[in-house]
């Protein structure tokens, strides 16, 4: 029993047993969140794809139901992948998936609707045959990239709207669809976005407010004072990519706005391990609330040994910036409710070459928020502008190469003697006319003994920041096999998933370090022991 307890987590949302990926059509209706995952109840390894159900109503604590959508019909006998809800005003919830109709991974769009509306669990669906599917690849759409649909909103002219993942060769596309009824969809002349990446999974598309942290509902916003995201996962890299932009209704159209790339250079949720994700506007706090998934870094062998693969991250509030140019994320705030044990540090110098063990809580489960200052930037490294890849940046600069101002951060899952340890750090380069260029890395290639069959990248985003007041805050949450990371107040988040041999339940330990040249000052750290949440 030990190797399947052993890199469990105590507060990341996982089922019990087996395989899990994409966090599906999350939604909040009559005072409960809804959670369905992409689960194989036969295995810890993809395939035989239903949509496991639980329900919360904080967030954190879930209870696990029986799947709600299941291969069943003609329409999604080889599998029913991921999709969203859509709570229509006056009638309630809809699901839309995507339905797999033969064993060439042929791909359609279905619909699911609550078996009994007064159940205030949902626990029983049914894919009526009135209308199902409700959208199959037509003209020049490719049948085997054809999937995913968006939640869908209702145009000023009446008209649903959802978006429908696909790709057209090399080029990502955005599938409009449109409908008067929820049921007869037709496909628009042109698809609201495309772009040259490969295959676009799980779009998502919403919008947020110009000012302030409030979350917006996609089907009650005009396009004043708002901006849109259009998040795609990217197959060819596993990772979320995102463009702020102007969608315009009238014309069908988004169209981002040049501040980031929109491609492989782009902007993303997180730069760590955290894929097709799917946000919701959550009607009863007013935010929108995103959910990722974290697959396992290790092998598929283990994974089997382990009977158990893949994590939901915590679901982060997320909001635009005020600089307009990226997102901003945070754990929501239900889970502080987990908090137990605090310990704090203030006022605290690190000299080169220094780190300082934060004692007292359960370090393998636990939440740390940092604050660091320094006194002066003079002694960051020149930074190279050839250096455009911050992953591989990390990789030749990680932690124990010592720098001018950092490497400094937190030594996550180490053991005593660091033989293992992931980690979480900044380091800041000067760049040209009087600029700095600000790097956060997560590394796992410190993280495990094991040398066979784990995946440790030096995961790593840059972080645009202003540094006038000469600080840095970092946040890590910290759960036995995933390092969750929030770098200056969420503009840039890195997820690792590491194995440790030795860092593991009492022997984990938690450092403070400075590795660079100009003193670091621990301006307020303050630690928690983390409790299990009860899931599922
Ligand atoms: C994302 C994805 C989706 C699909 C699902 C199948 O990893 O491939 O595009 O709906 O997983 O489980």
């Amino acid at each position: 029993d030990g190797i399947k307890r052993l890199h469990r987590t105590g507060y990341h949302f996982q089922p019990p047993k087996n395989w899990i990926n994409v966090a599906t059509a999350p939604m909040y209706y009559n005072g409960v969140y809804h959670l369905f995952y992409q689960y194989n109840p036969k295995g810890a390894v993809w395939g035989n794809i239903v949509w496991a159900h639980s329900v919360s109503t904080d967030l954190i604590n879930w209870k696990a139901l029986e799947p709600a959508i299941y291969p069943s019909k003609s329409f999604d006998k080889y599998g029913c992948w991921s999709g969203s809800a859509t709570v229509i005003p006056g009638i309630g919830p809809i699901i839309l998936y995507t339905g797999i109709v033969d064993t060439q991974n042929t791909q359609v769009q279905c619909y699911a609707i609550p078996a009994n509306e007064s159940d205030p669990y949902l626990r029983t669906w049914i894919k009526p045959y009135f209308k199902n599917p409700i959208a199959v690849a037509e003209r020049t759409i490719n049948g085997s990239a054809f999937r995913d649909p968006t939640t869908a909103w209702l145009g000023k002219d009446g008209l649903w709207r959802m978006l429908v993942g696909g790709r057209n060769f090399h080029i990502g596309v955005a599938h409009l669809y449109k409908s008067k009824d929820f049921l007869n969809w037709v496909l628009a002349e042109n698809p609201i976005h495309s772009a040259k990446t490969g295959m676009w999974e799980c779009p998502d598309f919403y919008p947020v407010s110009l000012c302030g942290k409030k979350g917006l509902d996609m089907t009650s916003v005009g396009e004043r004072n708002v901006k849109h995201v259009l998040k795609n996962s990217l197959d060819l890299t596993r990772y979320d990519y995102y463009t702020i932009g102007t969608y315009s209704s009238a014309q069908d159209k988004y169209v981002p706005d040049n501040t980031s790339e929109d491609g492989w250079g782009g902007l993303r949720y997180d730069y760590g391990n955290f894929y097709a994700s799917k946000s919701f506007f959550d009607p009863s706090t007013k935010r929108r609330v995103l959910w990722g998934w974290a697959n396992e870094s290790d092998a598929a062998q283990d994974d089997i040994k382990k009977g158990w693969a893949g994590i939901q991250a915590i679901p982060r509030m997320v909001w635009l910036d005020s600089n307009g140019k990226q997102l901003v994320q945070w754990p929501v705030e239900e889970l502080n409710s987990l908090r137990g044990k605090e310990v704090k540090m203030g006022n605290k110098k690190l000299q080169k070459g220094d780190y300082v063990e934060v004692k007292g809580i359960t370090s393998a489960q636990a939440d740390v928020e940092v604050s660091f200052s320094f006194s002066s930037l003079k002694k960051a490294e020149e930074f190279n502008p050839s250096w455009k890849n911050a992953q591989e940046l990390c990789g030749k600069k990680g932690s124990k190469v010592q720098g001018g101002v950092g490497p400094f951060g937190l030594l996550t899952l180490a053991s005593k003697k660091l033989e293992e340890f992931t980690p979480v750090f900044f380091r800041i380069f000067k760049a040209p006319h009087n600029k700095h260029v600000v790097l956060m890395c997560s590394d796992a290639s410190s993280s495990s003994l094991k040398k066979e069959g784990l995946y440790k990248p030096s995961f790593a985003g840059f972080v645009d920041v202003d540094l006038a007041n000469k600080k840095l805050s970092l946040r890590s949450l910290i759960d036995h096999s995933v390092v969750e990371s929030f770098g200056a107040g969420g503009k840039t988040n890195i997820l690792s998933r590491v194995y440790p041999t030795l860092a593991i339940k009492n022997n984990a330990h938690l450092f403070v370090f400075n590795n660079g040249t100009e003193p670091i000052k621990v301006e307020n750290l303050n630690a928690w022991s983390m409790r299990s949440a009860a899931i599922n």
